[in-house]
């Protein structure tokens, strides 16, 4: 540029224009400069209220660091209809009635049969009583967001399962493929499974891959409500292939509310062992031990808050109703299945898998499943699901079967590969 203006210079014009190229160049580079430390300055603030001082920190092997922040000053207290909150320490109710004298009955719990499921970090320590253990937000995890202030929610364009439509290209327009059970035409006041855990394979970062409940309540398209809790691997949002625990909700079908774990204010946790976003171990393997964990979620009659129960012992704690409208009073549909993004980048089906990434027909310890399925009715029991259906938008993809016996009550295998000679 310099050499372009001072050896050519003819002209007091040129001169002049020269000068004001000159002028702009380093207009634009300042600009840069400052938009750059700008951008750090938003990343840090961002991170300032995403992560709370903690009052212990855990290692945990994984590379995740575990911060045990006092329970009164978790994000959901952020929220400004929270600032007078009483925080709920128990239920009022319980569907399976294990409250006795207002403590958890760890007797009446029947032992379903699965093997002990826990989460890596606890190999480093815990956190203390009156804290609850969050996942610390890294500046990378943020970075890798398209922009900042979506990190942690879902892609606006998500879309549900939408069985009812008939019309699987609706749903696969935006990429995301499901292989699922529901039950839809009455009042659910809760949800119940026992999902076996696995670490299916993603093809590209921006996808994922998913195993979880769906409450749902209100219309698909623009004021959907959405309570959802399972596990996932998504290396875009926690930056490697682990499969972690995960809660979702929305208000409006993912426009403006809601997002994932405890990435905004929302979801209100009291428990101090089990953190929402981190790893799950251990995990089963194809012809060997299979590990399942067990989701409840269920609605408090009288306070009218969703609970969440991880496993047998843990209650997580609970999404205030006023977070909702729809589901303000009860849901309208109960999702249980997978969920993968396909995202097709090299013009082919993805080879993300779902589940184990087997097929359904191949069965225990080969294929994924959900069992003991369960919804809790209008006169607040745990019972299994009437009619239950399945959804998938291409069977040759991933697929679904329900089964029925004693041990496992209402039950189905699910999952697959993606990409095969059948889905290419
Ligand atoms: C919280 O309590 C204060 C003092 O009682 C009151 O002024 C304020 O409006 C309350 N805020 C909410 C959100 O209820
Ligand atoms: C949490 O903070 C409150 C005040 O906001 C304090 O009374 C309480 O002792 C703290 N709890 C712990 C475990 O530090
Ligand atoms: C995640 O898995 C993919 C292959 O499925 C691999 O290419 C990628 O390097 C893995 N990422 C991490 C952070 O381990």
């Amino acid at each position: 540029m310099d050499k372009v203006c001072f050896d050519n210079v003819k002209m007091n014009m040129e001169v002049m224009f020269c000068l004001f190229l000159l002028f702009m160049v380093s207009v634009v580079e300042a600009k840069q400069g400052m938009s750059l430390s700008a951008q750090k300055l938003e990343v840090q603030k961002h991170l300032n209220r995403l992560n709370k001082t903690p009052i212990k920190s855990i290692k945990s092997p994984d590379g995740d660091i575990i911060d045990c922040v006092n329970m009164s000053h978790q994000p959901a207290f952020d929220h400004p209809l929270l600032k007078n909150h009483t925080l709920q320490m128990m239920p009022n109710y319980h569907p399976e009635g294990l409250f006795r004298n207002g403590k958890m009955s760890k007797a009446n719990t029947k032992n379903e049969g699965s093997n002990s499921i826990t989460q890596l970090w606890h190999l480093n320590g815990k956190c203390p009583e009156g804290t609850i253990p969050i996942r610390r937000t890294k500046k990378d995890d943020i970075l890798r967001a398209s922009n900042m202030k979506s990190y942690g929610r879902k892609n606006k364009h998500s879309t549900i399962a939408k069985p009812q439509s008939g019309r699987p290209g609706l749903v696969s327009q935006t990429g995301h493929q499901h292989a699922i059970a529901y039950v839809e035409g009455d009042k659910y006041y809760g949800a119940k499974a026992t999902i076996n855990v696995w670490e299916p394979k993603i093809q590209q970062p921006n996808e994922f891959s998913l195993s979880q409940i769906w409450l749902l309540g209100g219309s698909f398209d623009s004021d959907l409500n959405s309570i959802e809790a399972g596990w996932q691997v998504s290396p875009d949002l926690y930056g490697d292939n682990n499969t972690r625990l995960f809660t979702y909700w929305t208000s409006d079908a993912y426009q403006a509310t809601g997002c994932y774990n405890l990435l905004c204010s929302g979801f209100i946790q009291i428990n101090n062992e089990i953190a929402m976003g981190a790893t799950i171990n251990p995990l089963s393997s194809y012809h060997g031990s299979q590990y399942d964990i067990s989701i409840l979620v269920w609605k408090d009659p009288k306070e009218g808050n969703w609970w969440m129960q991880f496993g047998n012992d843990y209650v997580l704690g609970y999404w205030p109703g006023f977070l909702f409208s729809y589901l303000t009073d009860h849901a309208t549909m109960v999702e249980w299945g997978g969920e993968v993004v396909n995202s097709e980048s090299d013009g082919l089906h993805t080879t993300t898998q779902m589940g184990s990434g087997h097929f359904p027909d191949e069965g225990f310890g080969k294929s994924s499943y959900f069992r003991n399925v369960q919804v809790v009715d209008d006169s607040n029991n745990l019972r299994a699901p009437q009619d239950l259906e399945i959804y998938t938008e291409d069977n040759s993809c991933y697929d679904v079967q329900l089964g029925k016996n004693n041990d496992w009550g209402s039950y189905f295998y699910y999952g697959g590969p993606g990409r095969n000679p059948n889905c290419p």
